[in-house]
């Protein structure tokens, strides 16, 4: 055996024996209650890039698709059934051309690709769906976006909730509108509109309030991400950049979860 096939043979030990610590890990994390909404922030490409001396405007970004694999994955291992991540928001929109057109064609890539792995049976029942003012997108973008709802529909894996040229802002907007031409139609008498039906308008209609919001790069805000619907969410925010993202500090904030179980219960009644 030469030095090459003698790491490659080191390598696979030490993915597997990783592999099988990982799913103990996850055995005993789920002896406690594990969130059934899990929403996400990420937030740091850039700063991550800079720290790194990258020097490609996508280079952050591309690092950050990367964590959203790894994340999808220990998601699903945990048995989260739902996750929604903030993937471009309405205001990104005001960043420099270049980089908004950069971020985009790398969601183009990526689609593709998970398309392609939907397509050949390799997503692992996995459920995408965007949401957001998805007119914003480029038609192309919009297409590919469209027919990756299309081919995942029917499965009933973790349901992924893509949120770009997203925000609460526009999201209540849009829902207000739309109950408005649902409720009050073409009919002559006034109708008064109530909270739950805004609330069936929402985009984010189709999942539940997000258990936990976990937000990284550091910053202890929510950005217009989700504010109607985490009220009773527990924020949980690390200085870990997006790309930087690891197992344990989900392992972490899924067990602050666990640890505010009776105070988060407590809310839920109260409220
Ligand atoms: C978040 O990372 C990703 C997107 C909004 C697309 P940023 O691009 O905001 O990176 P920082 O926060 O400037 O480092
Ligand atoms: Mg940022």
């Amino acid at each position: 055996m030469n030095t090459r096939e003698e790491v490659g043979e080191f390598s696979k030990l030490f993915n597997g024996f990783m592999t099988l610590m990982r799913r103990f890990i996850f055995k005993v994390l789920c002896v406690g209650p594990i969130p059934n909404h899990i929403s996400f922030i990420m937030d740091g490409n850039r700063r991550f890039a800079k720290k790194h001396n990258l020097q490609d405007l996508d280079a952050g970004h591309r690092a950050g698709f990367v964590s959203v694999t790894h994340v999808l994955q220990y998601c699903q291992e945990i048995g989260v059934p739902y996750v929604t991540l903030y993937a471009f928001g309405h205001d990104n929109f005001r960043r420099e051309p270049e980089e908004v057109k950069c971020v985009m064609d790398l969601m183009l890539e990526k689609i593709e690709l998970t398309i392609d792995q939907a397509i050949s049976g390799n997503l692992n029942n996995l459920k995408v769906i965007f949401i957001g003012d998805l007119n914003m997108l480029n038609e192309r973008l919009k297409a590919a976006a469209q027919r990756l709802m299309e081919v995942t529909e029917e499965n009933r894996g973790l349901m992924v909730v893509v949120c770009v040229a997203y925000s609460t802002s526009h999201e209540i907007v849009h829902a207000i509108r739309e109950s408005c031409v649902r409720k009050c139609g073409d009919r002559d008498s006034p109708q008064v509109l109530e909270v739950s039906d805004i609330e069936e308008c929402m985009y984010t209609s189709i999942v539940p309030d997000p258990a936990l919001v976990i937000r990284t790069g550091g910053r202890d805000r929510l950005s217009n991400f989700m504010t109607w619907q985490t009220s009773r969410s527990l924020l949980h925010t690390t200085a870990a950049l997006w790309p930087e993202l690891g197992l344990w500090h989900l392992v972490w904030a899924i067990l602050k979860f666990q640890r505010m179980q009776n105070y988060l219960q407590k809310k839920q009644k109260l409220d």
